[in-house]
C-alpha cells in the first residue's frame, strides 16, 4: 500500500484563509484505470485565486467542503495506462493537494527535462503565460510609454514587468514594504517601486509616473486600481489580470470609482483575460520565455516551501505578502 496525504479544503474562511480551514487526510495512492495516469506529485503550485475557489464561483467552479483542496502541480508518472506517457515522464496538471493523483492523459502535459521543474511551475508555466499575454496582448505596450504593474514582486508581476522592459518601458511597479520595492528594482529592472503599504497613492503614483500611465497592469483590483485610472492616460490600457486585494475576504470591496467615467472621458480599454483564453498559443509563448530565460533577459523568481505539511500555512503567507516571486511547496 502506497500512502497518499491529501490537503480537505473543510471549513470555509469567514475571512482571511490559514491552517484553520483545512485537515490533513492520510489515505490510500488511487489505482489508475484505463486511460488513466497515476503520478506523484513533487512541487505543487501556491495561487491566489485558490482562496477565490473558496468563496465562489470564479472561472471555474466553486470549491465544497470536503473536497482535496484544488491546485496545479508538477510531478513523475510512476504508473501509466496511457498510451503517450511512460514511468518517468515529467508531468503537469491539476493534481490538486496531494501526494498522489490518478488522472486521465489528457489532462496532463508532458515537459522536456531540460527544464528546471521550479521554471516549468513559473516562468515557462501558467505564470510566464499570464504574464506574456497578459501584458503584450492585452496591454500592447509601446516603446517610451509608461507600464504600472501591481504585486510586481509576485509571480505574474515581476515576469510581467521584465516584459514591460523587454518592450522599451518605463516600468513602475508597486509591492508591500521597502525591502520588496528594492528587490524588484535591483534584481528585475523595474525603473521605480511604490509602496503601497505607505498610502498617499495618488501622490506615489505622481512622482513615480510623471508622464502619467499608459498601461496598467492590475494584479490586486481595489484601491490600486482606482488610484491607477485616476493617473491614466487618454487611450490607455488596463490588463485585468486578477484582483488579490480582495480574495481573502468573504466580503469584497465594491468595484471602484471611475468605472465607466474615466474609460469613456479617456477612451481606455479595460480587458480581463483568463490565461487559458491564450491556450492554442502556448507554443510561441513558452518558446519566447524560455529563450528570454536563456539569454538572460528575464529572471526567473521562485519561492520554495520545504514540505507538503506546509501548504496551508503558505498560502496564509502569500496574503500576507511572504513570497518573493512564484511560491510552491516541494512536496519531498
Ligand atoms: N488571469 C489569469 O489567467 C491569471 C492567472 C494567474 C494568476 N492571476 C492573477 O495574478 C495575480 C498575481 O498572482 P500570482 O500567482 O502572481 O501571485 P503572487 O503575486 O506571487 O502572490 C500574491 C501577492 O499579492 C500581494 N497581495 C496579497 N494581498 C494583497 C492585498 N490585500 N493588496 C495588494 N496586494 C496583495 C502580495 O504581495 P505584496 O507584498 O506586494 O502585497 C502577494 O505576494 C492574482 O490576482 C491572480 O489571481 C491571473
Amino acid at each position: 500500500m502506497t500512502r497518499n496525504r491529501q490537503w480537505i479544503y473543510a471549513r470555509k474562511p469567514n475571512a482571511e484563509v490559514g491552517p484553520a480551514n483545512f485537515d490533513l487526510r492520510e489515505t490510500e495512492a488511487p489505482q489508475p484505470r484505463a486511460g488513466e495516469v497515476l503520478v506523484r506529485t513533487t512541487l505543487l503550485s501556491l495561487d491566489p485565486a485558490s482562496r477565490a475557489w473558496m468563496q465562489g464561483a470564479t472561472y471555474r467552479s466553486q470549491l465544497n467542503p470536503g473536497d482535496v483542496m484544488a491546485g496545479w502541480g508538477l510531478g513523475e508518472v510512476v504508473e501509466s495506462h496511457a498510451e503517450k506517457f511512460a514511468p518517468g515522464d515529467l508531468v503537469s496538471g491539476e493534481f490538486g493537494w496531494q501526494e498522489y493523483a490518478a488522472l486521465s492523459a489528457h489532462r496532463l502535459t508532458k515537459h522536456d527535462k531540460r527544464h528546471k521543474p521550479e521554471h516549468l511551475l513559473s516562468v515557462l508555466g501558467i505564470t510566464g503565460l499570464t504574464a506574456y499575454f497578459g501584458m503584450l496582448d492585452v496591454g500592447r505596450p509601446r516603446p517610451g510609454e509608461t507600464v504600472l504593474v501591481s504585486a510586481a514582486a509576485g509571480a505574474v508581476g515581476s515576469v510581467a514587468g521584465q516584459i514591460a522592459k523587454l518592450s522599451g518601458c518605463h516600468v513602475v511597479g508597486t509591492t508591500r514594504g521597502r525591502d520588496k520595492c528594492k528587490w524588484i528594482v535591483d534584481e528585475f529592472g523595474f525603473d521605480a517601486a511604490i509602496d503601497y503599504s505607505e498610502g498617499n497613492l495618488d501622490r506615489a503614483l505622481k512622482a513615480a509616473c510623471p508622464r502619467g500611465i499608459d498601461v496598467y497592469f492590475d494584479n490586486t483590483g481595489g484601491e490600486m486600481l482606482a488610484a491607477a485610472l485616476r493617473r491614466m492616460n487618454v487611450f490607455g490600457r488596463v490588463s485585468c489580470c486578477g484582483a488579490v486585494s480582495q480574495y481573502d475576504t468573504a466580503s469584497p470591496a465594491p468595484g471602484p470609482f471611475g468605472v465607466p467615467g474615466f474609460l469613456v472621458t479617456k477612451r481606455i480599454r479595460m480587458e480581463g483575460f483568463v490565461v487559458m483564453d491564450f491556450y492554442n498559443r502556448r507554443a510561441q509563448a513558452e518558446a519566447a520565455l524560455a529563450r528570454w530565460l536563456e539569454e538572460g533577459k528575464i529572471k526567473a523568481a521562485v519561492d520554495i516551501v520545504e514540505g507538503f505539511e506546509n501548504m496551508p500555512s503558505a498560502l496564509a503567507d502569500m496574503f500576507a505578502g511572504k513570497n518573493r516571486g512564484k511560491l510552491m511547496v516541494r512536496v519531498g
